[in-house]
């Protein structure tokens, strides 16, 4: 019997050949939002794969929404320049599908590069204001952003709606929006960043559920459209399950494709119970309770994990970060082990394990 990993799945317009997705990551090697060459790389790497989609990293919708100094946005013709090339790249090697995550860091904006320390950025290292629904830092030691007014949320409607116009012209297959891991739409979501007393606090999904129908408006029906939120905040008086799956029938009813399960990062003191598979089980809670395509993401990493989330129903998909950085062949080899051929780029057909022994090495 096949693996249930390796069967198709539809969302939107889209048909991935496969339930694996590279789940989204900034590669903080970005200029002023547009890609360079190490992107080039990355995405030529990705591209190899064999995943059913990869996802490009959080791309942010204004500069000022930026984690980083290194992170991609899309909020110039520069930055939309530089995307194309690296998209180009991964076309010339792949039929696959490809998607773009787009956000904004809100109160998480202006930090180091992790290896740099992933704090927020000195007075000596460039920093710039950051804004958030309310004048709450995200830590001690963190940038107090400046609370949003009505006039800056209209704007930013219009920056994220500028944003997917630029995804579609580079001519992404999914657009997938970024409400998680307490950036700025999981800002206005969550009570621990959200104090607001106007209607964008009192009802805390409101902007988010502005944007989600924004996006919904521009983004082409024959391709796909999806969201990854937070299951929890792993605190107390925070976002919780229930909350998540209110979140989700908006979304289902919005008329998205799928939506991607995660957790935590809202304050950096929560204490997360991470292990394998952690936050599954809330993306089959969503899954049920929602009726929506899910992916299941965090720490899944061998091939039989995978297969047991989708063949058992929990989850639609899985997606994987660390495991593909530290395999990107990471398909091949689950499809190895299940038994199923998937296509090799031309060029590195001959290390298919099946052709090495007692094969002729052909020296060349
Ligand atoms: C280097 C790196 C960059 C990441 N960047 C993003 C990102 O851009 N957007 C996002 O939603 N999650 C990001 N994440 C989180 C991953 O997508 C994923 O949810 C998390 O690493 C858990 O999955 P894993 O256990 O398979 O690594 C990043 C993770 C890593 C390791």
């Amino acid at each position: 019997m096949t693996a249930k990993l390796f069967t198709p799945i539809q969302l939107g317009g889209v048909t991935l050949p496969n339930r694996v997705v590279v789940s989204p990551m900034c590669q903080y090697s970005a200029d002023d939002g547009s890609m360079t060459d190490w992107h080039l790389m990355h995405l030529g790497t990705m591209a190899c794969s064999g995943a059913g989609l990869f996802v490009v990293e959080a791309t942010n919708v204004t500069r000022e929404g930026r984690i980083t100094h290194g992170c991609t946005g899309l909020y110039s013709d520069h930055n939309e320049a530089a995307m194309a090339r690296a998209v180009q790249v991964y076309r010339g090697i792949t039929t696959r599908p490809i998607g773009i995550q787009v956000g904004h860091a809100g109160r998480k904006a202006s930090a180091q590069v992790p290896w740099i320390g992933g704090k927020a950025l000195g007075r000596a290292e460039s920093p710039w204001e950051t804004v958030a629904p309310s004048a709450i830092a995200f830590g001690e030691g963190w940038h107090v952003p400046r609370e949003l007014s009505k006039e800056d949320l209209r704007q930013l409607l219009d920056a994220y709606v500028g944003a997917a116009e630029r995804s579609k012209r580079i001519g992404f297959d999914v657009l997938e929006l970024h409400s998680a891991h307490g950036y700025l739409l999981h800002q206005f979501l969550s009570p621990l960043a959200n104090q607001r007393t106007d209607e964008y606090g009192r009802n805390r999904m409101k902007f988010p559920l502005e944007v989600a129908q924004a996006m919904r408006d521009v983004w082409p029906r024959e391709r796909a459209l999806g969201i990854r939120i937070n299951a929890t905040d792993w605190m107390d008086g925070g976002w919780m399950p229930e909350d998540a799956v209110a979140y989700a029938k908006e979304l289902q009813r919005i008329g998205f494709d799928f939506i991607c399960v995660s957790s935590g990062a809202t304050v950096p003191h929560a204490k997360i119970p991470a292990g394998p598979g952690f936050q599954v089980a809330f993306a089959e809670r969503i899954r049920n309770e929602a009726r929506i395509n899910v992916r299941a993401v965090g720490m899944i990493a061998s091939p039989q994990q995978a297969e047991d989330i989708v063949a058992s129903g929990k989850a639609d998909m899985v997606a994987m970060a660390r495991a593909f950085l530290d395999d990107p062949r990471w398909v091949w080899h689950a499809a190895e082990r299940f038994g199923v051929k998937v296509d090799y780029p031309p060029p590195y057909a001959r290390s298919h394990p099946s052709l090495w022994p007692g094969a002729a090495l052909k020296q060349n």
